[in-house]
């Protein structure tokens, strides 16, 4: 699995602050509607961008606890929250939350649960977490959403077989709906987020996911660097020529705790 280290929080924090990430991060925040005076759990906070937002929006009145396992990613949100204190950051695992029940009002995961072993775990956490009728949202990309142009389509195929390994489960947002069911809660709202791009920004998912992909696929020898390189160097070119294209979709999935 990808480790959330400093190099993976270093380049998370440029890209997390560019308009794709941004914009997937609004949905989450709009799905969850947050109140003045609520107190939310944001599980995986990583890097704790939306928490900062989480805790403008609920105000003094209100409070926001981080729960993340990486140290890394935990003192950086740590360090943007600073000046807000009715925010604290916890260690922390998504099927085991270190909170007592009916806690929160709210709670949101974003870009996590492929990282959990058992979503059905965390989900049960989670609710167990909030108040009965409280509102959880768990915000995923489906990874078998992409669409990512490539003359070599064996080589991006190979590129992405060492990716389907950096998570879990790619295919969290489909299976999130039926498990909210089955463990008797409410499913809201199946919001998609559509990322799609003919140019590659610098602020932009695809870059960062780049970065990524390539760094992963060849430290974990998956795949020779001679083809990893030339498979980011070929993206570049595409980007350059104009026949860059890369699509990939995010699903928020907002529920509500049965009352
Ligand atoms: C892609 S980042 C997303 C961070 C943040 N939610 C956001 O959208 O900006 C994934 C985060 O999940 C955390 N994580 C990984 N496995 C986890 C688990 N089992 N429980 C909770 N968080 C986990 C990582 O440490 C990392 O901070």
């Amino acid at each position: 699995m990808l480790a959330f280290d400093s190099e993976t929080t270093r380049l998370l924090d440029i890209a997390y602050q560019g308009a794709d990430i941004t914009r997937r991060r609004q949905a989450s925040f709009d799905a969850l509607r947050p109140n003045p005076g609520e107190t939310i759990v944001d599980i995986g906070c990583g890097n704790g961008l939306l928490t900062a937002e989480l805790a403008r929006a609920v105000g003094p009145e209100g409070r926001v606890i981080g729960i993340d396992p990486s140290r890394d990613m935990r003192s950086v949100g740590e360090k943007r929250c600073q000046d807000y204190p009715n925010v604290e950051f916890v260690e922390g695992l998504a099927n085991s939350l270190p909170l007592v029940d009916a806690i929160a009002d709210k709670a949101v995961s974003v870009q996590v649960f492929e990282y959990v072993d058992g979503i059905e775990g965390a989900i049960s956490e989670a609710m167990r977490c909030l108040k009965p009728g409280g509102r959880l949202v768990v915000s995923d990309l489906h990874f078998g959403s992409f669409i990512w142009f490539s003359e070599d389509p064996e080589r991006m195929a190979k590129i992405k077989a060492s990716w389907d390994r950096h998570f879990v489960a790619g295919d969290v947002p489909e299976r999130l709906p039926g498990i909210l069911k089955e463990q008797g809660h409410h499913v809201e709202n199946v919001a998609p987020v559509t990322l799609v791009d003919h140019v590659l920004k610098p602020d932009g998912l695809a870059i960062m996911m780049m970065q990524l992909m390539r760094q992963y696929a060849t430290a974990n020898k998956h795949v020779d660097p001679d083809i990893a390189n030339a498979w980011f160097d070929e993206q570049i070119e595409l980007s350059r020529n104009g026949r860059f294209f890369f699509s990939i979709t995010q699903f928020v999935v907002s529920a509500r705790k049965s009352a």
